[in-house]
């Protein structure tokens, strides 16, 4: 994915140094997800006073909405170490395996997009999530066994895009599923406004609505623009960013109103002009655009879903009225 896209997948490379500038650090940082985190508060709270591993959990919604950022306050609130590692990184049972067996009594295992983890690997999961216990068999045929190995008592976060892509036995696993729900623009300016703070920019309030409305319900995407908006100012030497500078970067950065990128209106222009308004089917449309179909899906189809712009139907995608009149 090109690196000034401001709509992606995950973090770009120049957002890891920022992200871990702007991460919230604690609850008190951690704005909105009001239902997500009332439940992880009590999830915590209860781990802490049974002096146990807290029961595992999976969380899932569209990148850039702070899955990862609450894992790592889950495992500060607990005071234990986190270990991240990525689904479809994992290659071999044995890796995953080695991960297990050294994590530490209430340790917590961040498994990001699982859902992209291969079956052999997260076949090992069964057992380590149910009895901490590693089954692993050893020689093939009527030689084989199993062997068993016993693991920690450890938590298990998951993280996922996509949840309805998960296999049962996995799912099942897990005591809590909770989902990631877009956030409102009230949220987001007050995210904005903690950031600007630890940016050192001083943002109009004009401005700061703006932003917020243009972000796509998304913090990461917030931020973004946060800094492009900031970089905007200080060329032209505002002392503080304005309603103006706002407009005048989200002019360079291709963002409109409803705060789509060009992506998003591209989605939507080709169903209207090459289907009509649809309906079409997702691989039809991904083959149209020569995008990946998991980007569509994940990504954006989420948020043009959300504002009802796209509609999905049993026959495939179509425009909503709103979409027709904004392109
Ligand atoms: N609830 C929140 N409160 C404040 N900032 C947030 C929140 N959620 C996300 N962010 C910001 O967005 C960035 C991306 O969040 P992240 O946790 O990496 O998302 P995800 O893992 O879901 O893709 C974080 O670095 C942080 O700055
Ligand atoms: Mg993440």
């Amino acid at each position: 994915m090109e690196e000034n896209r401001l709509v992606s997948e995950g973090a770009h490379n120049r957002d890891i140094e920022h992200e871990s500038r702007l991460r919230p650090k604690d609850f008190s940082e951690y704005i909105g997800q009001k239902r997500v985190v009332e439940n992880i508060e009590l999830m915590v709270k209860s781990a802490n006073k049974r002096n146990a591993a807290m029961d595992h959990v999976l969380l899932s919604g569209p990148p850039g909405l702070g899955k990862t950022s609450l894992a790592m306050i889950i495992a500060q609130e607990l005071g234990s170490e986190l270990h991240v590692v990525s689904g479809p990184a994992i290659e071999k049972k044995g890796d995953l395996a080695a991960v297990l067996t050294n994590l530490q009594p209430k340790d917590v295992l961040f498994i990001d997009e699982i859902h992209r983890m291969h079956i052999s690997v997260e076949e090992i999961l069964y057992s380590a999530m149910e009895d901490f216990r590693l089954d692993i068999l050893i020689g093939q045929g009527a030689s084989a066994r199993t062997m068993q190995i016993d693991l920690v008592p450890f938590t298990l976060i998951g993280a996922t895009t996509r949840s309805g892509l998960l296999s049962n036995p996995l799912r099942d696993r897990f005591m809590a599923h909770l989902h990631f729900e877009y956030y409102s623009a009230e949220d987001l300016s007050i995210i904005l406004n903690n950031n600007s703070h630890k940016l050192h920019v001083k943002l109009e309030d004009k401005a700061k609505l703006e932003i917020a409305s243009r972000s796509r319900g998304t913090p990461r995407i917030a931020n973004r623009i946060l800094r492009r908006v900031r970089d905007y100012a200080l060329i032209e030497e505002h002392d503080q960013v304005e309603f103006k500078d706002v407009e005048k970067a989200m002019e360079l950065l291709d963002i409109d109103s409803l705060g789509l990128d060009s992506m998003d209106r591209k989605i939507l222009t080709v169903i209207k002009e090459y289907y009509q308004n649809g309906p079409v089917g997702i691989d039809a449309l991904c083959a149209t655009l020569g995008e990946d179909k998991n980007t569509i899906e994940e990504v954006y189809e989420p948020f043009l879903l959300q504002e009802g712009l796209l509609l999905r139907t049993p026959r495939g995608r179509v425009l909503s009225e709103k979409a027709i009149n904004h392109i």
